[in-house]
């Protein structure tokens, strides 16, 4: 498999206690020796439940925590390198948050919001920044108006679309999207799921997608990564994952989720 980014052996230990000279004295491992692959175009969905580690896994991914162990490469560069944190800088790789409301700068209007990234880079001028915002807008379904308007003006689910704007903004070619829809409601989740999946198709990305959420997991995901206590405990291509899963612990996430309609199959019979 032409793996686009590899996870190898990562291990993730926090301090969690200090004596008075700072010195650590007790740890939390949080991350146990987890190995994944992802391929290009792909969406690999990780799902465990809370506290198993999975966000930390998305943040060393994106370089938001450092790795006490384990490899992360990205399209076959190692990125603690200096040419993988040069990649990992240019925005190939992006991590876009659970809550948007606290990532966006709140005296911004929404067009230098999703361009910010692009006029760091300093190569456009103002007139293409706003002529890409609008472009950027239109892709991820919001209005040309909602340009000139601040953060605070938007319901949850646009904030999130903004803030998904401004990740493709600067071309990504992976999204790390750590529970991206666990803030809203369900009628809207759907919605950005959808729009998720629509981008990936349109614009060839490559996700990893953490949720504790088996459902918005079955959404998105080609293969699924089951965490439980900083291990993966069950991985495979999404359909067997959650349909036939073969740890007892996916079992029990798999079971828990209410079906629409199940109440009758009983009936049925
Ligand atoms: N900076 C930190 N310092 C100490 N412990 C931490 C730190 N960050 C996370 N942890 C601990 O590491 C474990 C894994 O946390 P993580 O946030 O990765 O879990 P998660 O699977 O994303 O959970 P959730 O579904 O609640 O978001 C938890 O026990 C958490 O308390
Ligand atoms: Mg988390």
């Amino acid at each position: 498999m032409d793996a686009l980014l590899e996870v190898r052996e990562l291990r993730v230990r926090f301090a969690t206690a200090h004596d008075l000279l700072g010195r650590a004295t007790a740890y939390h491992d949080a991350v146990r020796g987890v190995s994944l692959s992802v391929a290009r175009g792909e969406c690999l969905g990780i799902v465990g439940e809370s506290g198993s580690g999975k966000t930390t896994v998305a943040n060393a991914i994106v370089g938001l925590v450092e790795p006490s162990s384990g490899e992360i490469v990205y399209d076959g560069v190692p990125l603690p390198s200096l040419a993988g944190r040069e990649r990992r800088l240019a925005g190939e790789l992006l991590l876009v948050f659970q809550d948007p409301q606290g990532s966006l700068d709140p005296r911004m209007p929404v067009w230098a919001i999703v361009t910010e990234g692009l006029a760091i880079r300093g190569r456009l001028s103002r007139k293409a920044l706003r002529r890409r915002a609008a472009e950027l807008a239109e892709m991820v379904g919001l209005s040309g108006e909602s340009l000139e308007r601040y953060p605070h003006a938007f319901s949850g689910g646009q904030r999130q679309r903004i803030a998904i704007a401004r990740a493709l903004a600067l071309e990504p070619q992976i999204l790390v999207l750590d529970e991206p829809t666990s803030a809203l409601d369900v009628s809207i989740q759907a919605q950005v799921l959808n729009l998720l999946l629509e981008l990936q198709q349109r614009l060839g990305l490559t996700y990893v997608l953490v949720s504790h959420d088996i459902s918005v997991i079955a959404h998105l995901s080609h293969r699924v990564a089951v965490m439980r206590e900083g291990e993966v405990v069950e991985e495979g291509e999404a359909t067997r994952v959650l349909t036939a899963p073969s740890h007892p612990y996916t079992r029990a996430l798999v079971e828990a989720v209410p079906r629409v309609g199940q109440a009758n199959d009983g009936a049925a019979t």
